[in-house]
């Protein structure tokens, strides 16, 4: 049984099938439409979400299964003092499938050594978001027809942003890959990240606090909102939390071929004149994820085997 944790579970051969399967299944709905019946998926979500809960859900109900879950720690038996490892226990009794959103960084990890099914992190604290990755990767194929020989800049808050340092690990295993680091001081990416990944794997790098400086080298500009639950103090958010807002007047600094993406939700970083530019690539972004989770649904469960994608 394989659970997706972190995005380096995954190797480059393993998405490259999982993308190409996406690919697959945007092209060739009515062939999945049946590939889960009779499977559930649960959704344990003790966080907030939008995107990554309901197109988990639209993924299994896309496949032809059925879903159950809860939304917020507060409808669960977790206020009750219940722990992970148990309540993982439990819903494996009543799903084929998890994807777990925790505020704890390893909380998913941990459920999966109880689990009797699969799990997927659908987000643990400041650490790693696996299946956003996915969505981030296909949305780089199919708007660039490439993963590699690139530049990549993350700008925002690099320190807390879990979809950044699940990106740039995914990303420092293709050749010609540069990445640019913008942001302000006290949101730099964690060391961790960029000696163990980042230099590790002698992938050049800059780190700046311009977006105007860097946004015309760019081939991709992955921009995030500040990650106001994860401040200790509230002073500091409202201080860093405008630091960068594109808007059409940056926008005029890049490349034509620009391929502008967020995770979402947005905050104030992305103006909403933007959104109409074809560089702009956000809500696609979002759609792609949909794809790309009912491609790993089904290879997590071994129901990929017959689709020759
Ligand atoms: C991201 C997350 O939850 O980390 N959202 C998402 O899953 N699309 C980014 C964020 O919340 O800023």
């Amino acid at each position: 049984m394989r659970h997706l944790i972190d995005p380096m579970d995954l190797s480059v051969e393993e998405i490259d099938h999982l993308l190409t399967l996406a690919q697959d299944i945007i092209d060739n709905k009515e062939k999945y439409s049946e590939v889960c019946k009779g499977k559930k998926l649960a959704t344990l979500f003790f966080e907030p979400s939008t995107r990554t809960r309901l197109s988990f859900e639209a993924a299994m109900m896309e496949l032809g299964g059925n879903v159950l879950g809860f939304s917020s720690a507060s409808s669960s038996s977790s206020t009750k003092g219940e722990s992970v490892g148990d309540t993982v226990k439990i819903v494996s009794c009543y799903a084929n499938i998890i994807a777990m959103r925790h505020y704890k960084e390893g909380a998913p990890m941990l459920a999966s050594m109880k689990s009797d099914v699969p799990i997927i992190n659908a987000g643990d604290g400041g650490h790693n978001h696996p299946t956003q990755t996915l969505a981030d990767l296909l949305t780089i194929k199919r708007e660039k027809g490439r993963l590699n020989n690139m530049t990549i800049g993350f700008c925002g808050d690099l320190m807390f942003g879990r979809t950044v340092h699940s990106l740039i690990k995914a990303m420092s295993r293709y050749e010609g890959i540069k990445f640019i680091l913008i942001s302000p001081d006290e949101l730099k990416l964690p060391d961790y990240i960029r000696t163990e990944v980042i230099e590790k794997n002698n992938i050049p790098y800059e780190e700046i606090s311009s977006l105007e400086d860097a946004i015309g080298s760019l081939d991709v500009l992955y921009m995030t909102r500040v990650q106001k639950e994860r401040f200790f103090n509230e002073a500091d958010y409202i201080r860093l939390k405008d630091t960068y807002i594109l808007d059409k007047s940056k926008l005029a600094l890049a490349r034509p071929d620009l391929s502008i993406l967020h995770p979402l939700p947005r905050v104030n970083e992305i103006s909403v004149e933007v959104d109409d530019d074809p560089r702009a690539c956000y809500f696609r972004q979002a759609l792609n994820g949909k794809y790309v989770r009912m491609a790993l649904i089904m290879d997590l469960l071994g129901l990929d085997k017959d689709f020759k994608a």
